[in-house]
């Protein structure tokens, strides 16, 4: 009793320490030894989630961040996203949801610590990585490994961000909240593809961090050959097996999933809590002393930033913090519970190494000792099939199968991680978690349209006498390449078309009607597309336009993977094949509508779009507009896009992201009651089998009008298959919406 009155006198004390010195801007030091990250002279346990700040709006950066301190978390995890801040090189950008700073800043404001992750490698399904196009186009380069033009872009753009947080004072040394920064990301998974180059980039890139001095420790996740003083991390679902390269190194867990990302086609993945808290105690457990949650608030991949190929626009990841900002229970609540117990044990975890004990058949305790007669321990039934009662310390406990129990006294159980209890109500109104949806029609004025030009539509197509690969042609500047050419005929005739793309879908016109429509998936975005077409006799235009779902974002050599069409093969009924492949086409990059501007609501008004009865339906490669008044009331609103086809879609003219509603994952591999117990990977709990990926779109322009969020409204305007039509699954419609908000 007494000694549980001085540890909280302690941690009280350190509470009020820590607030005083983060309003004040004192400098603090940041080290490591073997068992802790050292901040300001005492050992820490910290607990972190990712939150990237562009995947939701500056306005409600405040309000997750609140959410995440009064989950239980100490620091914040972002990655840097070095293609929007340096979109032209040279040319910077750090502006609304690329506001790093202001981010950096509201972190701090909250009281929390930030692991900034420059990289300048992201990864985390964004569109290239997190690299800018231009990297791409810059003579002799090759990314990520030892190459004069990357190291020499790699270098600026590191220095570039870590001499913006210094001239900020955001370094914990300068009263900042920055106690951790990252350079690369996961390169260890790809090295062996770069040979001695990537073993020595792995060595120039370390240097070259710890030579912009920020003055706290950098890491390196999944790079078990981390140079000193540079702490390798594990990412991974499990890291309790983990040890870093050197004993003079902290256990650190940079990246636990929370569930996994999504991608058009596929089922949505989902992790449950159960396992998720067991993984986080074994790790703690184990000696585990930095741990993060990816994602803690995943958010949204708002216009043409989801990397590729074809990962979704939601990036909810099943994060304890859902899509939309509200709390997702029971998740949030019972990980809360875990980071309270774990929070208790602090003092013992940091200061020795644990005493292991078995207790039978993946049954084990490891305890925790500050003097011999005080410890904390942890009970632990890792076997996926057999609850058990175990007798620990005279005493007797019962072990569900695959759970964690966590004793701050050596005595009680304060928390299991099997054991989830009643929702709790989190206190503040303004933390409302149970959001009630509700889904509205909202009126809204007539649609009008406007029908693209199939094909060529300016002066500045061009042409070649070879497929040209996509992401080489458009830079990235558009979704959309046009590929053009002509087939002569001497007589009308049938034959087969036979089409090779990389990826990652097309729509084929044969004299400017749909013939066909094909597509990849996420895993392999290649496809073939075959089919019997009737040419006129004389000249026939065949105009493909292939479409990019996001740019590649992982893999070794990632940044040089194509995408577009590369094999056009003609087959008469007899197979007589004409390779059209290398016959003379022409090119044209982006749609018209997009060049004419009409995603932007200054063209509202134009004439250019149509309005009257005769609204097109069940036709591909259509802009349709509408305005509406925003529902009032606080809250996030989404689009319902359910009944639309493949396309993106705009707010006020800001881009809220693509979405493809026809394209239905596969009808099995889901489960509705996923068993915690055993192993996890990314496809063991899934749902919503033979469904769209996503339907709703989340709108945070109309969110960002109407402020703070309570609750949750999901809009649907009165778009629909009946009234647009949808001619062949996936094809591409636009929307464009004018939200008049009510507030
Ligand atoms: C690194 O930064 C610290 C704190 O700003 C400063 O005191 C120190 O002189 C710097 N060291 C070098 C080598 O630049
Ligand atoms: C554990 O002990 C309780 C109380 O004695 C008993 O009811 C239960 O069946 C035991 N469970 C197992 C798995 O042995
Ligand atoms: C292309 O069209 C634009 C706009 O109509 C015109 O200003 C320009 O001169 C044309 N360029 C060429 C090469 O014809
Ligand atoms: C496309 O067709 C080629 C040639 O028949 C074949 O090798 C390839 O595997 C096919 N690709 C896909 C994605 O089906
Ligand atoms: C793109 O162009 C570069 C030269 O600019 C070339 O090296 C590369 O192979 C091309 N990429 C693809 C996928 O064709
Ligand atoms: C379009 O017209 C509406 C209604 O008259 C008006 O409120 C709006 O400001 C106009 N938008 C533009 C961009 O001119
Ligand atoms: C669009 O086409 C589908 C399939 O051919 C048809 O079922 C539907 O009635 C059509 N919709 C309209 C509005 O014509």
């Amino acid at each position: 009793m007494g000694k549980d009155g001085v540890l909280g006198l302690i941690l009280f004390l350190i509470v009020l320490y820590g607030a005083w010195f983060f309003e004040l801007g004192f400098s603090v030091t940041v080290t490591y030894d073997n068992k802790a990250l050292i901040i300001d002279g005492k050992k820490r346990i910290l607990q972190s989630g990712s939150v990237h700040y562009p995947r939701a709006t500056p306005e409600v950066w405040p309000d997750i961040i609140g959410k995440a301190k009064e989950g239980g978390l100490d620091v914040i995890e972002t990655y840097v996203f070095w293609n929007y801040h340096e979109p032209v090189k040279g040319q910077y950008y750090f502006e609304g949801r690329f506001d790093l700073v202001r981010f950096v800043k509201t972190v701090q404001e909250a009281g929390l610590f930030v692991h900034l992750r420059i990289g300048p490698y992201a990864c985390a399904e964004w569109n290239y990585g997190g690299f800018p196009l231009w990297l791409h186009f810059i003579p002799g380069i090759q990314f990520r490994t030892t190459n004069g033009p990357y190291q020499a872009e790699m270098k600026l753009f590191l220095a570039k961000i870590v001499n913006l947080m210094k001239e900020e004072n955001l370094f914990a040394s300068q009263g900042g909240p920055i106690i951790l920064a990252q350079v690369e990301n996961e390169y260890g998974n790809v090295e062996w593809a770069y040979g001695v180059g990537g073993e020595l980039y792995v060595k120039w890139a370390a240097e070259t961090a710890l030579n912009l001095n920020t003055t706290v420790p950098w890491v390196m996740c999944s790079q078990s050959d981390a140079p000193d003083p540079i702490i390798n991390t594990c990412n991974g679902f499990y890291c309790d097996d983990f040890t870093p390269n050197s004993p003079s190194k902290p256990k650190m867990w940079t990246e636990d999933y929370t569930g996994w990302f999504l991608s058009f086609g596929y089922p949505v993945p989902y992790r449950p809590v159960e396992d998720l808290a067991f993984a986080v105690a074994r790790f703690f457990e184990k000696g585990g002393t930095f741990h993060n949650y990816y994602m803690y608030f995943g958010g949204t991949n708002f216009g043409r930033t989801a990397g590729g190929p074809l990962v979704a626009t939601s990036y909810d990841y099943d994060a304890p913090i859902d899509e939309y900002g509200s709390i997702r229970q029971p998740k949030w609540g019972h990980l809360q519970d875990l980071h309270m117990a774990i929070k208790q044990c602090e003092e013992y975890l940091v200061n020795a190494d644990a005493t292991h004990q078995s207790l039978g058949l993946y049954l084990e305790a490891d305890v925790y000792y500050r003097t011999s007669d005080d410890c904390a321990a942890f009970l632990a039934n890792y076997g996926s099939r057999l609850d058990a009662n175990v007798t620990f310390n005279g005493r007797s406990y019962f072990l569900p199968a695959w759970s964690v129990s966590i004793l701050p006294d050596c005595k009680n159980v304060v928390f299991n991680t099997a054991k989830v209890v009643t929702q709790k109500s989190v206190g503040d109104a303004t933390f409302a978690s149970s959001a009630s949806v509700s889904e509205l029609s909202l009126s809204t004025s007539p649609w009008s349209w406007y029908i693209e030009k199939v094909g060529v539509w300016s002066n500045d197509s061009f042409t070649a006498t070879s497929l040209l690969e996509q992401i080489n042609t458009t830079k990235d500047t558009s979704d959309f390449l046009w590929y053009t050419t002509s087939i002569e005929a001497d007589e009308k005739k049938d034959a087969f078309l036979l089409i090779q793309s990389l990826g990652h879908a097309a729509l084929v016109f044969l004299n400017k009607k749909v013939i066909a429509f094909g597509y990849g998936y996420h895993d392999d975005a290649s496809f073939n597309i075959s089919e019997k077409i009737s040419i006129a006799q004389g000249s026939n235009t065949l105009d493909i336009i292939s479409m990019m779902i996001g740019v590649q974002n992982y893999g070794p050599w990632f940044d040089i993977m194509g995408a577009g069409i590369y094999s056009v093969i003609l087959a008469d009924l007899k197979n007589a094949k004409e390779d059209y492949s290398s016959k003379e086409w022409t090119y044209q990059v982006g749609t018209e509508g997009e060049n004419l501007g009409l995603d932007k609501t200054d063209l509202a008004n134009s004439s250019l779009w149509t309005q009257g009865s005769a609204l097109p339906v069940n036709q591909s490669l259509i802009w349709y507009k509408s305005t509406f008044l925003a529902p009032e009331g606080k809250g996030p609103l989404s689009l319902n896009l359910a009944s639309m086809g493949k396309g993106q879609a705009w707010i006020n003219g800001q881009s809220i992201g693509r979405y493809w509603s026809t394209y239905l994952s596969p009808s099995t591999g889901c489960t509705t009651n996923c068993d915690y117990r055993g192993s996890y990977d990314a496809q063991k709990c899934q749902k919503k089998c033979g469904q769209p990926a996503q339907i709703l779109i989340e709108s945070y322009l109309m969110n960002n009008a109407m402020q703070v969020c309570m609750g949750k409204q999901k809009c649907s305007v009165p778009v629909s298959t009946g009234i647009l039509g949808n001619p062949c699954p996936g094809v591409m419609k636009s929307l464009a919406i004018e939200a008049l908000c009510s507030v």
